[in-house]
């Protein structure tokens, strides 16, 4: 019991009580926030942080958005979720069918778990194939297919999948190989083997915070396209994250299906699959017939509360200089860690892209799971509990950067990095 922490001790008691390891499972168990606004957050003690957790990415545009709120509750007081189509939900959709390069369908789930899941089964579905390549560190949620080589603690043999989870049966292990991130190379020797077996490639093209190289993905793309196998890009963080029209749009490729999460729903559980109309008609059995229907139903799916407050969110996005806003708070970010750290000696790597990276202790430069694993993860955790204790929150190994961040935010987090190295030092 901690005096000086009163109204936390209490909640986080009953949650110790009532919780498996006292958490949501999420984020570490002493944190308990009460509220947010804009780029910051509250605990339930009143202590205040600059926010680069951002509800691990959904709220890009800052906590309970006026704009965002006020549209929510619209809907709210019109009703809060009625399984038919509604209005909002359809126009989500096609504001996504404009947005993102690869979509011309859009269906719609309540997770980004679920929209993986079903976006491997669709690439199944349509070439009536099991295999699907995946990657070493990539993370497509948390289904048994994705739970495979996601943090494997010790490295496996390409392609053999190493499970990351108890619990998934073992006959899954069969149907997914594992390439390394960033190795084109691999990538063609596995489909030219399997190809005859291999339904999909699914990847994250910004994979955790290790940009893609430069001709890494239209490597994929190529060798995809020219084998027949759908390519599945995991947008759930990046979409409508690293550009309005997403990974597709920053790097200029386009895959045959892409998920999306987070960002869409506005804070509110919203995630969906979205493609080629060849690849999506496999949802429609009037289109496809009993045998090759991918039957999909979620109670939720399409929320128009969710629907609503994504729609606000986007609208925010597309204003001018939006997306110029957001890449300028991180570049200013990444340059002033990146400064501090080397003035500091400290061996660092600064990884990923404007709106979301982190460091990795590390004096080698990071292009996979095996390269990120070099990393001091120790050193790191004692810097984001630092940084905690000085008014930064965060998640273990990602800064998720805000439209809504300020200069003061920038300002008070530079101030944090330099007194939390300094004591790193000590
Ligand atoms: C790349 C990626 N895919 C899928 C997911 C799963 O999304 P959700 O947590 O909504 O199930 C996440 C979640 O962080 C993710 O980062």
């Amino acid at each position: 019991m901690n005096p000086d922490k009163p109204a936390e001790n209490d909640i986080f008691e009953t949650a110790q009580r009532v919780l498996p390891g006292g958490s949501f499972g999420n984020f570490p168990a002493e944190v308990v926030i009460r509220e947010g606004k804009g780029g910051r957050v509250w605990d339930e003690n009143g202590k205040e942080y600059v926010d680069y957790l951002l509800g691990s990415g959904p709220m890009l545009v800052g906590h309970a958005h006026p704009e965002v709120t006020a549209a929510a509750q619209e809907q709210i007081a019109k009703g809060t979720t009625f399984f038919a189509n509604n209005r909002l939900g359809i126009e989500l959709a096609e504001e996504i069918v404009d947005a993102v390069p690869c979509a011309e369908q859009v269906r719609f789930v309540s997770s980004g778990s679920e929209a993986d899941l079903y976006a491997m089964r669709a690439a199944r579905a349509f070439t009536r194939r099991d295999k699907i390549l995946k990657f070493e560190g990539g993370y497509h949620g948390m289904s048994d297919y994705s739970l495979m080589s996601l943090a494997p603690k010790r490295s496996g043999n390409f392609p053999l999948p190493v499970p990351d989870s108890a619990g998934i049966p073992k006959s899954v292990r069969d149907d997914m190989l594992i390439a390394p991130f960033n190795d084109a190379d691999a990538v063609a020797d596995l489909v030219h083997e399997h190809r005859d077996d291999l339904a999909g490639v699914i990847v994250e093209p910004f994979q955790r915070i290790i940009p893609p190289e430069p001709g890494f993905l239209p490597a994929l793309r190529k060798i995809t396209s020219d084998n027949g196998i759908p390519l599945i890009f995991d947008e759930v963080v990046t979409g409508f994250r690293l550009a309005y029209g997403g990974a597709q749009e920053y790097y200029g490729v386009v895959p045959d299906l892409c998920t999306l999460g987070k960002v869409i729903g506005g804070g509110f559980p919203l995630a969906a699959i979205a493609g080629r109309t060849e690849i999506m008609k496999h949802f429609d059995k009037s289109k496809v017939g009993d045998d090759n229907y991918l039957v999909q139903i979620g109670t939720l799916s399409g929320n128009p509360v969710a629907a609503a407050a994504g729609l606000a969110t986007l609208a925010i996005l597309k204003r001018p200089g939006a997306y110029e806003r957001i890449h300028a708070t991180g570049k200013e970010l990444m340059a002033a860690l990146d400064k501090l750290l080397r003035e500091a000696g400290i061996p660092a790597q600064i990884s990923g892209e404007p709106p979301l990276f982190d460091v990795v202790f590390s004096p080698e430069k990071v292009r996979d799971y095996r390269t990120t694993l070099a990393g001091d993860a120790e050193l790191l955790r004692r810097f984001n509990l630092l940084l905690r204790e000085r008014g930064i929150l965060k998640g273990e190994s990602k800064y998720y950067i805000s439209h809504a961040h300020t200069a003061d935010d920038i300002a008070f987090t530079i101030d944090a990095w330099k007194d939390a190295i300094g004591a790193l030092r000590q």
